[in-house]
């Protein structure tokens, strides 16, 4: 299960899909790549080999050609017949992904692994549609998959145990950085990055600071790389709404997790970001970008509150054994470039501050969103570190 040298089979030629190939090819696996649309698989064809070539001339990868060698671009399913492990990369769609993997388990050998690159969907639901469900395994990649080193490794409720250190060691040996996080929606990332968006727009809609005021504090106060406004106009807002609304439903609707409806409209209104000229901000040509006011201490007080929402969010997912703390501290450095880890972050601001962030906000508000975790209040007690 899960040698060297397997042929990896990867369905969905999309961004996703063909990132994951690449990163497959170059580390010197036989790829199988297939997709439904024969035009996005052609399209895939023709950006890897041009991405290919141009990291041979930049001295990235060795001899292009023979790395282009590995690839066969296949029209149907059954050239899966011999691969090791086949990773999903198709439309967010359950009822799809289902049919993919029954399908696919009248072509593959019994011991073939069968992973999905799925961001929001619970990898046991896919898991399910098939009769051998405990080779199923989530391998969340993030975008561009050759560039973000994290791996997400999602072990199904169905999973074969031993399944999970083999596909570690594959990751590391693909040059990944890969955690294994428990079966919940959003994964570690998808969950514990949700305040970075949700608190700061809702710091906006309160008026205590604009979009170009909190970008600024939280990039220069912060030391984040890009401020949530500008993130989110960059990820489009058709993106980002749709992962907070399906993580707050798949929350039971835990307010912590509320979407706002200043996105909700910017969706609504087809102010998808970057890609469509207009979000948050306005990227018309000749299209003034407002300043932000520079005031220290309201910077300052939009940082606290943002980042203490963040750290409660990862120490929540700890308490719940979601992730390990290296494995959370890794996530978050690792899948959203922040500039710490925030177990590491707790300890160095003391989790004494964090807390009294939270419950003053708590008291200010009487809003269950606001809730410490039970595990922060403990450290605070018994005046322990993360670390
Ligand atoms: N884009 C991201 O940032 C990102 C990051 C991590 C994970 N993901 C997940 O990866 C998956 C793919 O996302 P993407 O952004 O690459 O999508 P995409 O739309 O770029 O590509 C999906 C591809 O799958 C093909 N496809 C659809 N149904 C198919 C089927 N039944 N059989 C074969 N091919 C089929 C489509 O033709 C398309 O080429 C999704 O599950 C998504 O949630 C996306």
């Amino acid at each position: 299960m899960l040698q060297n040298n397997i042929t990896v089979g990867v369905v969905g030629s999309g961004a996703m899909g063909a990132g994951i190939a690449q990163v497959a090819a170059v580390a010197g696996h036989p790829v199988v790549l297939f997709d439904s649309n024969a035009t996005a698989l052609e399209k895939a064809k023709n950006n890897l080999t041009a991405t290919l070539q141009k990291l041979q001339e930049k001295g990235k990868i060795g001899n292009a050609a023979e790395i282009i060698g590995r690839f066969s671009f296949a029209a149907d399913m059954n050239a899966f017949k011999d691969c090791g492990l086949i990773i999903e990369a198709i439309v967010e769609k359950l009822d799809v992904k289902k049919t993919v993997f029954s399908e696919l388990e009248k072509i593959v050998a019994a011991d073939c692994v069968l992973a999905t690159n799925t961001s929001s969907l619970s990898v046991t639901s896919i898991a399910a549609a098939c009769t051998k469900a405990d080779r199923v395994i989530g391998l969340h990649f993030f975008n561009p998959a050759p560039l973000m080193a994290l791996v997400e490794i999602i072990p199904a409720v169905q999973t074969e145990p031993s399944l999970i250190p083999l596909a570690k060691a594959l990751m590391l040996q693909w040059g990944k950085a890969p955690v294994i996080t428990k079966d919940t929606p959003g994964f570690i990332v998808n969950r514990v990055a949700r305040p970075f968006y949700g608190e700061a727009i809702r710091i906006y809609e309160e008026g205590i600071a604009d979009i170009a005021t909190i970008d600024w504090a939280l990039t220069t106060l912060g030391g984040f790389r890009m401020g949530p406004f500008t993130l989110t106009d960059y990820i489009g807002h058709d993106v980002n709404y749709v992962v907070t609304e399906t993580v707050f439903s798949s929350f039971f609707f835990d307010p912590r997790y509320k979407p706002s409806f200043s996105q909700k409209r910017l969706l609504e209104a087809g102010w998808l970001g970057r890609k469509t000229g207009r979000g948050f901000y306005n990227y018309a040509e000749g299209a003034i970008m407002p300043e932000p006011n520079k005031d220290a201490a309201l910077g300052q007080q939009i940082v606290d509150r943002v980042v203490a929402m963040l750290i409660n969010e990862a120490v929540e997912a700890l308490h719940l054994n979601i992730a390990s703390a290296a494995d959370l501290e890794l996530a978050m450095t690792k899948g959203v470039n922040y500039p710490k880890g925030l177990l590491q972050w707790c300890d160095e601001l003391g989790a004494e501050e964090v807390l009294d962030t939270l419950d003053q906000l708590y008291n200010d508000y009487h809003e269950d969103r606001y809730r410490a975790s039970v595990l922060l209040r403990k450290a605070v007690n018994e005046k322990k570190k993360f670390l």
